[in-house]
Order: structure tokens, then sequence, then C-alpha cells
């Protein structure tokens, strides 16, 4: 499908030289994903194929197996972007790949289909970190422009960061244990649902009880947030049923009350010390019907929010395209490496 905004403006001056339209690859987990961007922001082609079949039997991403399929799966995906953007190889002005962090094995796939496809077609390379693509799905169809905070929360991340400019994000401060999706699927693992759980969790959260179990929220100073104690507690909630009558809707929703006020507790925290009247939410977890409910109540106190579409909030190549555009600080070295982590920890 193709989609295209109406945004014409050259709002920044960035980009000069691949400014225009960029094709991106992600593949750092268990989506194989290739998407043509115009400016950042107007999506030519987004093309994703999901391995979430094939990893369901294991009751989580087995790596190795992840990296073969990303590789069989690679150049139809790449195909299928051109065709829908009606574009030619010759036609893109740079090519965007995910550098990290995520699967190593899975990383190299998708960044070397990127850096080849710059060497054959003589055009700049970007390495992109996939965090920061994330924050950049909200570009994406939209005119939102920094400052704002960002709620990212995913299967592998959960950060508060302050986004100052499209090229100036700072982490304000992270999980030091789980991150918000892993609990989700670790807590719908252990009430016997099946991977990835999250969205499964949501669902039957509807229809319990918010305030049936009082669980205990990670106490964490600052930013940072903890999500395993958590999960404990619901381990123990759950054994304490001994298979009899679990209350699996109420227990969804006290743990879906429990995560989604710590979260929103500490965006209003980061929005109170920078003053910012934007905060946006990023990752597969901002397609939770709570976190997003509490997210968008900020604005009765004055505070624009934004979520992406769905289909940008979980792993895609649209927002790394866009990252690629806007974000300065990249890895534009054809020799640059994946990486499994993110280096520029919390201080
Ligand atoms: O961003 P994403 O697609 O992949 C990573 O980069 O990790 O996020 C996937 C995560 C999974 O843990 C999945 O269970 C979770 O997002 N998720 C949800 C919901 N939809 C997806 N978690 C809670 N509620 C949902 N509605
Ligand atoms: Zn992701």
């Amino acid at each position: 499908m193709i989609k295209r905004s109406l945004f014409t403006s050259n709002e920044v001056n960035i980009g000069e030289g691949y400014d225009n339209i960029i094709m991106a690859i992600e593949s750092s987990c268990d989506e194989t994903a290739c998407a043509i961007v115009k400016k950042g922001r107007e999506v030519l082609s987004n093309v994703v194929a999901s391995q979430i079949k094939t990893h369901a039997k294991y009751g989580g991403v087995i790596p190795e197996i992840a990296a073969r399929e990303h590789l069989e799966t690679i150049n139809p995906v790449i195909a299928q972007a051109f065709e829908q953007a009606n574009l030619k190889p010759e036609q893109i002005d740079a090519f965007a790949g995910t550098a990290g962090p995520g699967l190593v094995g899975c990383l190299l796939v998708g960044l070397n289909a990127a850096k080849t496809l710059a060497l054959i077609y003589d055009k700049p390379f970007i390495g992109i970190n996939h965090l920061y693509g994330h924050i950049s799905a909200n570009y994406l169809n939209t005119d939102i422009k920094p400052p704002f905070i960002a709620l990212l929360v995913s299967g592998g991340h959960t950060q508060i960061l302050n986004v100052k400019s499209h090229s100036d994000v700072e982490i304000m401060g992270e999980t030091i244990d789980d991150a918000v999706g892993e609990a989700y699927d670790k807590v719908a693992r252990l009430m016997g649902l099946p991977y990835p759980g999250g969205a499964t969790l949501d669902k039957l959260a509807k229809d319990g009880n918010p305030n049936a179990y009082k669980l205990p929220e990670g106490k964490v100073d600052g930013y940072n947030f903890s999500f395993s104690g958590l999960k404990t507690a619901v381990l123990r909630l759950v054994k304490s049923f001994d298979g009899k009558d679990l209350p699996i809707n109420d227990i969804c929703a006290s743990f879906q009350e429990c995560v989604s006020s710590t979260l929103i507790k500490k965006v209003k925290m980061a929005l109170n010390e920078t003053g910012y009247n934007q905060a946006v939410i990023a990752g597969g977890v901002a397609a939770n019907s709570e976190i997003r409910k509490k997210m968008f109540e900020l604005e009765q106190d004055g505070i624009k929010v934004h979520a992406p579409e769905m289909k940008y909030c979980t792993d895609n190549a649209s927002m790394v395209a866009s990252c690629a555009y806007f974000f300065e600080n990249s890895y534009d070295e054809i020799d640059t490496e994946v990486f499994s982590r993110v280096k520029n920890k919390v201080k």
C-alpha cells in the first residue's frame, strides 16, 4: 500500500545531499522490514515480514533461526518495497540500515544489505540506532517537531527520553532489569498465554478489575524503572491459586494498572522538569490500550500527546528511514559495525 502525506515543507536543512528519498532496512529482531520514505515523513512504501509464527512455538525469539529467516526474506522484502513505491534503486538518494541494538546475526543481514545497495548505486550509507528509530516513528505522516518527552516501550527497551532536537536525545532513565514488553510477555507466559503475550494480556485486562490486587511498583530513584519484582509478585499470586479458578482478567488488569501508572508517573516528572508541553510514545508496547489512555489523559493538563500509527509502533523500516533523514549523528561510515547493546548508558 502506498501512503503519501501532504507534507511538503523543507523544515530542516540537515540531510543535504541525501535529503529526499531514503530506503531503509530493519532486521534487529524478528521482523524483516524495508521502506522508502521521502523527506523523513512521507512513507512511499512500508513492507514488514514478521517471524512471530516461527518463534511462537518456542515461546520467544531464537536468534539463530531469526537470522536464517532474515536471509531468506530480505531480497523479496526489498523488491516489494521498490514495487510499492514504484521506484528504481537509481532513484534512491541514500540507503540506511539498523546498526543496533539488537541480535547481532539478525542485524548483520539488514545492515549488509543496505551497505551493498549503497555501494552498488554509489549512494550514501547511513547506520541507525534502532531506539532513535522508534522515536522517529512519530515524524511519519505528521508535522511533529522536538522538543518533547518520549516514552519508549518495546520488547527490549524501556526508556524516558528528552528529545531536545532531532539530533540531540538524552536518555533520562531506563529499566534496570526487564523491559516493559518483556515483563508483559513473561507474565502472559506464566498464565499460559501464547507468545508474544502482551496484546492478549491487554485484551484480557479490559474485562478485569484493575484494583483487584495491589501489586508492588518497582521502587527506583529518578527516571529509572524496575519490573522484575512485579513479575515475581504476579508469579506468586498465580501460584497461590494452585491452577484452580485463576481470576485471569483481574490479574491482567491489576498488572496493567501497576505498569501503566508507574510509566505515566515518570513521564509527568520528566514533563515537569523540562517544562515541555509535548509528549510522544513509541515502541511495540505503545499499542497497549491502558498506557495509551493514560498518556492521552495528559492532554487534560495542556500537554500535546502523540502516538504513531500502530504499524509504525512495532518494528518497521519507515521509522529507520525517517531517523536517517532527521538524525544527524548517525553512523555514516560504510565500515560501521553492528552492535548488540546501547553504548550511551544513563550516567
Ligand atoms: O517494538 P516491538 O515490536 O519489538 C521490539 O523492538 O521489542 O515490541 C514488541 C513487544 C512485545 O513484547 C509485545 O508483547 C508487546 O510489544 N506488545 C504489547 C502490546 N502489543 C504488543 N504489550 C502490551 N500491550 C499490547 N497491546
Ligand atoms: Zn523495536
